[in-house]
């Protein structure tokens, strides 16, 4: 602090002035306080080695061997686990094809009861998450999930549950209803604090991407996925995981019930979180890793073309179609070893698609995947040119691109 006593001694001031200038230099040259931050942060965020993953059931054996004096360790219970869990690993690998039985899954989990559920046997949970899987005729991926997703969430010692959403009948298929469904029939069960919305065709890939919620803010955690290059498609993406605590919930009104094919309801979703008076946080990207099981459209699945039109709407809808209006009949609960199957009619679709789809023209690079959003590269050139007010429900490779303006406008 020699500078501070003698102020105005020219050298001094000359520095500081100097100083300054070359912040604010940099300030702009970053674009801002943002990419300031975001330097600055850099260095601190987490680093993680993926081209040396750990088998996903690393450091379970242990708990498994905690069974036989599980009641009489009861003075255990009640020391609460530990944060962060020590039993993580980091990156870990995932198996994408020929996914094991459903019994030896059960096998390789002797922990988890019926219904999907788990609590750590050696110490208090602090974390109590309901895992919500809108589901349909998907079972080697129901398969490959529950192999890849029960070590992953034990090893981070949080109370868990598993639960799959089957859409009965043949009627196309609506995931944003049935996550309203999963959600409310999650909570008839237990009183969760978190509950994540997954898609059955993702797998994490790093334990350090922890299954709980913010306390204020909706989560998006399937930052990087290798389909979209391990970057975020666009920035109001909100689809494949994400997490809302069941305040957040009530605060959105749910979900919307109106998109019935593929595409759409995300963004919905992520245009209620802003309309609500929230936002989406996120994880580092680093540990936001997933891997899409690769797959050919769904029958049933259809894009919905009515989807920019119902976009449009949100502002209007969100808080008449919802969670408010969430009609259903539950068909069957079934507590499988695995998971808890809710099997539901959600009704059927109004505006059914024609019988036999027409080939999609020429547009391969939307039709080769139900779920294909487009790179991120095609959004990135083409979301600057559209403009507010020019959205228009055109077909082929603007979706990304009409997409994110749609988020504009609702911003
Ligand atoms: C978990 O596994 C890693 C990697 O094998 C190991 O380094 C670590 O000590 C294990 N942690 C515990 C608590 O066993
Ligand atoms: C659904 O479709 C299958 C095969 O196309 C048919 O056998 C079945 O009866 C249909 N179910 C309903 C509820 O319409
Ligand atoms: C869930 O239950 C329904 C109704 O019993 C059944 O048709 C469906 O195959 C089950 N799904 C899974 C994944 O167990
Ligand atoms: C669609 O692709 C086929 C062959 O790939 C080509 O012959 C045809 O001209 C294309 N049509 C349009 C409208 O681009
Ligand atoms: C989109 O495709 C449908 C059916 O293939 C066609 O009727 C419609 O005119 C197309 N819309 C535009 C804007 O190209």
């Amino acid at each position: 602090m020699l500078c501070c006593g003698r102020a105005l001694d020219s050298p001094c001031t000359l520095a500081l002035l100097v100083g300054f200038q070359f912040a604010f230099v940099l300030y702009f040259s970053l674009g801002g306080f943002r990419s300031l931050v975001s330097v600055l942060v850099h260095s601190s965020e987490p680093e993680f080695d993926y081209s040396r993953p750990h088998d996903v059931y690393t450091n379970l054996s242990q708990l498994g061997s905690l069974l036989p004096s599980y009641p009489s360790g009861a003075e255990h219970q009640h020391r609460g686990c530990l944060l962060p869990s020590p039993l993580l690993v980091g990156p870990v690998s995932v198996h994408l094809s020929s996914p094991l039985s459903l019994e030896e899954i059960k096998e390789k989990n002797p922990l988890v009861t019926p219904g999907g559920h788990y609590r750590p046997p050696d110490c208090e949970p602090r974390h109590h998450t309901a895992i919500v899987v809108p589901y349909r005729n998907r079972q080697s991926h129901l398969r490959t999930l529950l192999y890849h997703l029960h070590p992953f969430l034990q090893r981070q010692q949080i109370h868990y549950a598993v639960y799959i959403v089957h859409q009965s009948g043949n009627s196309t298929f609506n995931r944003a209803k049935l996550l309203n469904v999963g959600v409310r029939e999650a909570l008839k069960e237990e009183d969760w604090g978190c509950i994540f919305l997954h898609d059955v065709d993702l797998l994490p890939e790093n334990d350090h991407n922890i299954y709980t919620c913010h306390l204020k803010y909706p989560t998006h955690l399937s930052v990087a996925m290798d389909k979209f290059r391990y970057r975020l498609p666009y920035p109001q993406y909100f689809g494949g995981v994400s997490a809302v605590t069941p305040d957040q919930y009530l605060k959105m009104n749910g979900f919307p019930n109106q998109y019935w094919g593929w595409g759409g309801e995300d963004d919905d979703i992520a245009a209620r979180v802003r309309l609500s008076g929230m936002k989406i946080v996120r994880p580092p990207v680093a540990v936001g890793h997933y891997k899409m099981i690769k797959h050919k459209g769904d029958q049933g699945n259809e894009q919905n073309p009515r989807r920019f039109d119902l976009l449009k709407h949100t502002r209007l809808n969100w808080k008449s179609d919802g969670l408010n209006s969430l009609t259903y009949e539950l068909l069957s609960k079934t507590l499988e070893p695995l998971y808890t199957n809710l099997s539901v009619n959600i009704g059927e679709d109004p505006h059914p698609p024609a019988k036999k789809p027409p080939p999609l023209k020429n547009s391969s690079y939307l039709a080769d995947d139900d779920n294909n959003k487009g790179t991120p590269e095609r959004k990135s050139t083409q979301a600057t040119k559209v403009e507010e007010g020019q959205l228009k429900t055109t077909n082929g490779s603007l979706d990304v691109a009409q997409k994110t303006a749609v988020n504009q406008e609702i911003v």
